[in-house]
């Protein structure tokens, strides 16, 4: 078939494959096609970024003329579709036939590891078996952390149905910022770093009778650091029931780390799925996903498609893409139905993945890698995955996942994975298994946490695995310079206040701060539109000229973070207004979480006796940029002379090369000295959401790391050229 000319087989290699039998029958139908009028392919040049040749030779075959057999997949659609009850999907789910063994083992052991595909029901079904078992008796909760916050609330969302009650009554969730659980709430799911949060209040969880760590091989950070937590109290409450629970076999691992818990294997068994690779390296795997999406929906009958994807842009991207190849062929194909998710998709749009496609119709779900393991979604029979994920920054992702987002397409058939990349990048290129992100990520935030729950001696905690050492001491280190440790690494005052707010402590330092300089309400609102930051403004394809001004009359002296408050100043002067946010090329759902936020955030700090005030003098944005500096500056560069790059002053790397972010405010006008919210690393090392400060603030902020001295020195050490001069002055009289 045409479509396999872009793809590579691998029937030996593919572990999936297990009947040549049937994979022979499950190639996808060559006969189907007709290459028929040429006209066509004339109108279809234009669209060359979404069609390639070999597509527009399928787009010459009219699915609707050639197909006589739509009635009868329409009917056999229609008859799969059939409303399960609740009673019967539960029961025919893997997990099922195990549900009194698997209580059983419960009540024998105090730790269990769970270990079964996804889409067995771990989930869903285990809470489910807990509280019907009654160990919910006496007011107790059953929890279940799940690493990602979409995960949490539509798992919740699908228990409230299945138990046949309200979400957020009986079953509940609460993720950061948002807590939908009440006085009746006995199964509860959260995200890991929330249950982390409740060992600060109740270093027992007595709350708790039973703790599900699902999805344990994800092996985030804030799991890592539950699992030391959660062993510690299940030495000192033998009543706790402990479950881990994870969707591949290398359990043996968590079962060592836990003193040698029994392992409970739920057998699975997954449909044969053909994986193909591409012939050769695609510079450009959006326009490849997209073109495969639409080569697929034309070709084959049945069956629902999942792309991977790295974040919101790009699914949005694709999304657009997807859109425009559907009108431009209109009733020449059928309907395409296109439901995206990712982490921050608002709930209500959430369930329409789950819904079951109708007749006739395809779906096609773009999704981050929170669709590998976390999130099942029934019917998918093709898979594409570009190979890419998102850590910290943009990387080949690990054969690990490759195997599970190949395996989402054999759950309720055999299926097939387009792999967009080469079968030699997959062997030599990937590493095998995720690293733990405990082993790459910046530890502070946990430090702080650890700390608070009382735990002295961070590099002794028992962790799954440790940490690299360096990473803890510059933790250390990094709260000590922010004034969250003492000399002795004790919390101090200003730390324990620090701990209260789920934040990284350079924004909460920031937040505290701000009381200092009588500003609180513009900084509370400006950190809450850097939670969003990345989709505030709207930029579409066929009007970015209208959205860049839009975005440029938005612009504050002082920078980026001046400008997200004067956007979210206006927004409320509008009363929250939908229209203004179209009509000013801002995405409402953004600003509407970033209120949510900031309501949270108004909560913390009340909790903390954090006065809120709103700057006096507005026209002085001194006091704002102080605050700022005292939580950034670690965060800090230095224009370099004669160009347009920035030497980091201090902290990692000093002297690293950084630019300016191309879609800051402070882009063209360069000042002398910046901070800056956080590094990207794509082509260049960028700072995004960057403000401009003046170096004697750093002395002020943090005199143990800046001597006036060295900054006097690094000040005048070499001269701007005068433009630069003057850009970098807007504010410095004030101060
Ligand atoms: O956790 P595990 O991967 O083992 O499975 P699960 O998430 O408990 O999913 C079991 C079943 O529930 C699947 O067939 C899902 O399709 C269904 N489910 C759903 O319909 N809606 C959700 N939000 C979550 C799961
Ligand atoms: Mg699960």
């Amino acid at each position: 078939s045409v479509l396999y000319k872009r793809y590579e087989e691998d029937r030996d290699q593919n572990k999936f494959v297990t009947d040549q039998d049937q994979w022979e029958q499950n190639q996808i139908v060559k006969s189907q096609l007709k290459v028929g009028a040429q006209d066509r392919v004339k109108q279809e040049e234009q669209y060359d970024y979404v069609f390639d040749d070999q597509a527009i030779e399928f787009l010459n075959w009219d699915w609707k003329s050639n197909n006589k057999d739509d009635e009868i997949i329409a009917k056999i659609d229609e008859a799969e579709k059939k409303a399960k009850t609740i009673e019967e999907t539960r029961k025919s789910l893997p997990i099922y036939a195990f549900r009194d063994e698997l209580l059983n083992a419960i009540e024998e052991f105090q730790v269990l590891v769970i270990v079964g595909e996804t889409g067995s029901g771990k989930t869903t079904q285990l809470p489910q078996y807990l509280f019907e078992a009654g160990y919910t008796k006496g007011g107790k909760k059953i929890g279940c952390t799940q690493p990602r916050r979409v995960a949490a609330m539509s798992v919740a969302a699908r228990v409230s149905e299945e138990m046949g009650v309200k979400l957020g009554y009986e079953v509940g969730y609460s993720i950061r910022f948002e807590d939908c659980t009440s006085d009746k709430t006995i199964i509860k799911y959260m995200t890991d770093g929330m249950l982390l949060r409740e060992f600060l209040t109740e270093p027992l969880l007595d709350g708790y009778n039973c703790l599900i760590i699902d999805e344990a091989h994800e092996r985030t950070l804030h799991t890592d650091v539950l699992f030391g937590l959660v062993k510690d109290i299940a030495r000192s409450r033998p009543d706790l029931k402990l479950l881990i629970s994870s969707a591949t076999l290398d359990a043996q691992k968590f079962a060592d780390y836990f003193d040698g818990a029994p392992i409970f294997s739920i057998p699975g068994k997954p449909y044969p799925v053909q994986i193909c690779y591409t012939k050769s390296p695609e510079a450009n795997y959006i326009g490849a996903a997209v073109t495969t999406v639409m080569q697929l929906h034309i070709t084959q009958q049945k069956g629902d498609i999942l792309v991977f994807l790295t974040g919101q842009e790009e699914i949005e991207t694709v999304q657009e893409n997807l859109q425009q190849a559907c009108r431009v062929l209109g009733s020449k194909i059928r309907e395409l139905i296109i439901c995206p998710i990712y982490a921050n998709l608002p709930p209500d749009m959430q369930g329409k993945i789950f819904e079951p496609t109708p007749p006739g119709a395809r779906k096609v779900i773009l999704a981050t890698n929170i669709a590998e393991t976390s999130i099942t979604i029934d019917g998918i029979s093709f898979v594409i995955d570009p190979g890419f994920v998102k850590q910290n920054f943009y990387s080949a992702k690990t054969r690990a996942s490759a195997t599970q987002r190949a395996g989402r397409a054999g759950r309720v058939g055999p299926g097939h994975c387009f792999r967009l990349y080469t079968k030699h990048a997959y062997a030599n290129e990937m590493e095998e298994n995720n690293v733990p992100e405990i082993k790459r990520t910046n530890l502070s935030n946990v430090v702080l946490m650890l700390k608070s729950i009382g735990i002295r001696d961070v590099m002794s905690f028992e962790f799954m695995d440790p940490p690299h050492e360096q990473a803890l001491i510059s933790a250390l280190k990094d709260l000590s310079d922010l004034g969250a440790l003492n000399n002795e690494g004790e919390l101090t005052k200003l730390g324990r206040r620090m701990a209260e707010y789920p934040l990284d402590p350079m924004l909460s330092k920031t937040i505290i701060t701000s009381e200092k300089y009588h500003c609180s309400e513009e900084v509370i609102s400006i950190i809450s539109m850097l939670s969003v930051q990345s989709s505030v403004f709207y930029r579409p394809k066929d009007k970015k000229f209208h959205a860049d001004k839009a975005r440029q009359n938005f612009t504050k002296p002082g920078g980026d973070h001046l400008t997200l408050l004067n956007v979210w100043e206006q927004w409320v002067d509008t009363n929250y207004s939908l229209n203004w946010c179209h009509e000013n090329f801002i995405v409402y759902r953004s600003m509407t979480r970033a209120r949510d936020v900031r309501d949270q955030l108004v909560g913390l700090c009340e909790r903390t006796e954090v006065k809120l005030e709103s700057n006096p003098n507005p026209a002085d944005i001194v006091p704002i940029q102080k605050s700022f500096v005292a939580g950034f500056f670690m965060n800090t560069a230095r224009l370099l002379p004669f160009g347009d790059s920035y030497q980091k002053i201090k902290f990692g790397e000093a002297g690293r090369r950084i630019h300016v972010h191309p879609s800051s405010s402070l882009f063209q006008t360069p000042p002398k000295w910046v901070l800056y919210y956080e590094l990207v690393a794509t082509q260049k090392d960028y700072m995004r959401q960057v403000m401009e400060i003046q170096p004697h603030w750093l002395t002020e902020a943090a005199p143990t790391c800046y001597t006036k001295a060295e900054l006097e020195k690094l000040d005048s050490k070499k001269k701007m050229p005068k433009n630069h001069q003057a850009a970098g002055s807007s504010s410095s009289s004030k101060s």
